[in-house]
Formats: C-alpha cells, structure tokens, sequence
C-alpha cells in the first residue's frame, strides 16, 4: 500500500519504518529540516534497538522516503497517519494545533479519496473534530475518512511492539475505510479490534492510565511495607500471580516518567474534567508519582545524616532503561532535589548522557560505574539498566567513600548488598 506518516517523532517514525519494512511504500513527513536530513542519510535522531537498520535498509530498497513536503505524502498515499506531537500546555491540556495543521494541509491537497489516522495520542472527539476541519477545507469535495488507531508500543522495544502487539485497536466510521487498515495489518498475527472512532481513542488513554494506576498502586503498597515490616518484592509476586491481576508493572520504584505516562495522565485528567467527570483515581495515581522522589530523596538522607556537601553518584538519567529519552525522567528531579541540598552529583547513564547535559549543569558525568562512584558517599540507583545489576559490589565498595546504597528500582537483593558490606535501602524491600 502507500503509505503516508506525518510527524517523525517517536511514533511516526517507528510506523514509517515498520510499515516500509512490511512491504508498503512509505512518505515519512517531518517539519524540521534538520531531522530530515539527517533521516535521509540513515541518521537517527533517537537511540531505539534495532530502528537505524530498519530505516537504513528499507531508504535503500527505497521503500522509504523522508522529506519535508506533505503534498508529497498526500499525493502519494491512500492511507495516512497523523503522528505529529501533542505536547502538553501550560494546564495539562493536550495542544492539538500540530494535529489540526496537518489535517487542514490534508484537506487542501488530497486530489482522490484518502484515509486519514491519527496515531497521535490524543484527546476523545479528535476524530471528530479532525472530520470537521477536513471537511471546511475540502473544497473540492473529495472522499475522505477518518480512522483512529492508537500505537501501544514502549520506546527501547518499539519495533517489537510494533510488529507484535497484543492487539491493535481501529476506530473507523466506515466499511471502507475498516477495510482498508485491515489490509494494511493483514500480516499481523494478532486480534484486531475493530469499533468506532470515540471508543478507540478512549482505549488508548485508559490504558496508559490503568498502567500508571497500576505503579502509583503497587509503590503505595511499598510504602505500606516499609512501614509494616513486609517485603514489596513478594507481595508483588503474589499479586501478580492472580491471573486477574498479572504480574506486569508491578516494580515499585522512584515512579513512572518518559513522555506518555506523565503528559496522558495530566491529558486525561483534563479531558474528563471538561466532560463533566472528577477523575479523582488519576489525581491520586499523579500525586503518589510525584511523591515517590521526593520519598527517594528523603531515603538518601536518612543514609547520610547530613546532605550539604556530600557526594551521591546517581546511576541511570534516562527514564527507563533501553532508551535514551529523558523527558520527564525521575532522575532529572531526584537530581535537582539533591543538588539544593548542596550534594555534588556524579553521574552515568549508559545511552542518555547526551541529551541530560543538555539540561544538567554542574553535575559530574562519568565514564563508567566505577569511575562515578569513586570517592562517592551514597551509590542511588534510578534506572534499572542490566549492567547495574551486574556491578562487582566488591569494586564498588573500595571505590566508594561510604558504602551505602539506596536502590530507587529494587535491582539488588538486599542479603547480597548486605553481604557485600553496603548499607542497604530499598523501595519497600524488608531488611
Ligand atoms: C508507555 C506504554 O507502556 C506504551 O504501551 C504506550 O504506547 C506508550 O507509553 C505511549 O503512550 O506512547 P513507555 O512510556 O515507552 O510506554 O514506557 P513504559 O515501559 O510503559 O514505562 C513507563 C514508566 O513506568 C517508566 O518510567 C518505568 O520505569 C515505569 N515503570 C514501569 C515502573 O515504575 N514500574 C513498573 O512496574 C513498570
């Protein structure tokens, strides 16, 4: 099929990709020149496994285009995807001028019947009003539908969640336009749920917002252990066990951040605010997220007494590990919260050091584990990459000023650390 992708963020630019892969002809659009560019010689603007061949061979068997003109895309392409950001405002509110741009430009450029899908996550009744707009500027009276199919895939695994999702969600209006997606996922070994435009989009928001309740649950249950003497790590076994429950996203921890959990949540919040509806769950999944630093921080200073003055080695920026995305990582406020209370910040992160010295200033950046945490008084673990969880403790130890860690993932079982001759915390962990 031809295949059309507005935006190349996160999203557009995994589904331009994969879709090319599988065969179809794909226009990849992107407003910034720069990024363009770049894309056109296989340069990727985002560190994601296994993308940069992906784009690199299939720009070679020309399967994929990228480019700045999206008449070139429209033209082009029977089905296309609206997958330009929609950033937070100021109130939490989802900022769809990007999405209501690229309709418009849709409208007055498609010369024959097109299929237009957002994949952007957005707010119930964008469908909607994405019609609308495309109806006021089709003046040529042109045949169009409107489709939503929300994306579900983790960024660190995106080409996998792409091509092997749990289900893939259509909101269409029509027969045709059902048909159409159903054909472009046909290869897909999965269940395809097929329903209206309104349904779909809430399918997406209340599923990163379950999943954000499900965190916020499980670290207020952590809390609750510390508090009692029991071990977060076993009742969450337990839990998960109940097939009813399931034992995904249940790791207590500093707290869920990256670019959707935090700004859907807000997004939804909003949105149920303005169809009348207090989505008082949400507000408390936020308000225990947000706590859960401030808890971590707390923690580093029950271990050293005296913050002013001391040197903590934050391991891990990027908000989870597999990616080098920092927006709205924990990391960046934990290292904020530390650095008023006078700490020197040492620090290393095996993919996302790039982008936090972007945003960081006066924190050391190390090489390696073991230099970051050389002459350091307190070892903080924020994002669980593998190689953490592999660390010589006995290295560690000679290296360090005082051993002490506080383990903001759990990564660590607190016997071993104990054993190693560390003075252990954990979220939740019976020690
Ligand atoms: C999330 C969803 O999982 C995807 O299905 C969705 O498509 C995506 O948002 C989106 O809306 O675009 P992602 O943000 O890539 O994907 O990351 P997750 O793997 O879901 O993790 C989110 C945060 O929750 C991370 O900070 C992670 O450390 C935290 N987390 C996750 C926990 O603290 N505990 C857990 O048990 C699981």
């Amino acid at each position: 099929m031809n295949v059309g992708v507005i935006g190349a963020g996160y999203v557009g630019l995994v589904t331009a990709a994969c879709f090319a892969n599988l065969g179809n002809n794909v226009v990849c659009v992107d407003i910034d020149k720069e990024k363009i560019n770049a894309l056109k010689r296989g340069v990727i603007p985002i560190y994601e496994p296994g993308l940069r061949e992906m784009v690199k061979d299939n720009l070679r068997r020309k399967k994929l285009i990228f480019t700045t003109n999206i008449s070139l895309a429209v033209k082009k392409s029977t089905v296309i995807f609206i997958a330009v950001g929609t950033p937070p405002k100021d109130n939490g509110e989802a900022d769809l001028s990007y999405v209501e741009n690229v309709a418009r430009r849709i409208a007055m450029e498609m010369p024959s019947y097109r299929l237009i899908v957002e994949k952007s996550t957005v707010p119930v009744y964008t469908g909607r009003k994405i019609e609308e707009t495309l109806k006021a500027h089709n003046k040529r009276r042109i045949q169009f539908d409107v489709a939503s199919n929300p994306e579900f895939l983790r960024e660190g695994q995106a080409i996998n969640d792409f091509m092997n999702p749990d289900r893939i969600v259509i909101g269409v209006r029509t027969k045709k336009a059902r048909e159409i997606l159903e054909k472009l996922y046909e290869k897909f070994k999965t269940s395809i749920i097929a329903t209206d435009i309104e349904s779909a989009e809430l399918i997406k928001h209340a599923s990163n917002s379950y999943l954000a309740t499900k965190i916020s649950f499980i670290n207020a249950i952590s809390n609750i252990c510390e508090k009692c003497g029991a071990d977060i790590v076993s009742v969450a076994k337990g839990m998960g066990m109940d097939k009813r429950i399931g034992a995904g996203f249940l790791n207590a921890g500093v707290g869920f951040g990256g670019f959707c959990f935090p700004k859907d949540l807000e997004a939804f919040i909003r949105i149920s605010e303005k169809l009348g509806y207090e989505f008082d769950i949400l507000r408390a999944v936020k308000k225990i997220n947000d706590q859960q630093k401030i808890l971590f921080v707390k923690k580093i200073e029950e271990a050293l007494w005296i913050l002013n003055g001391k040197t903590v080695t934050v391991l891990g920026l990027s908000f989870k590990p597999g990616t080098d995305d920092i927006r709205y990582a924990p990391a960046i406020d934990i290292i904020n919260m530390l650095k008023k209370e006078g700490v020197k910040i040492k620090t290393f992160d095996p993919k996302a050091m790039v982008k936090a010295k972007k945003v960081l200033s006066g924190v050391t950046f190390c090489n390696d584990a073991y230099s970051a945490v050389k002459n350091s008084d307190c070892l903080a673990i924020v994002t669980e990459w593998n190689e953490f969880k592999n660390l010589d403790l006995k290295r560690v130890k000679k290296l360090m000023r005082e051993p002490v860690i506080v383990d903001g993932r759990n990564i660590y079982s607190p016997d071993r650390v104990k054993k190693a001759g560390f003075k252990y915390v954990g979220m939740g962990r019976k020690l």
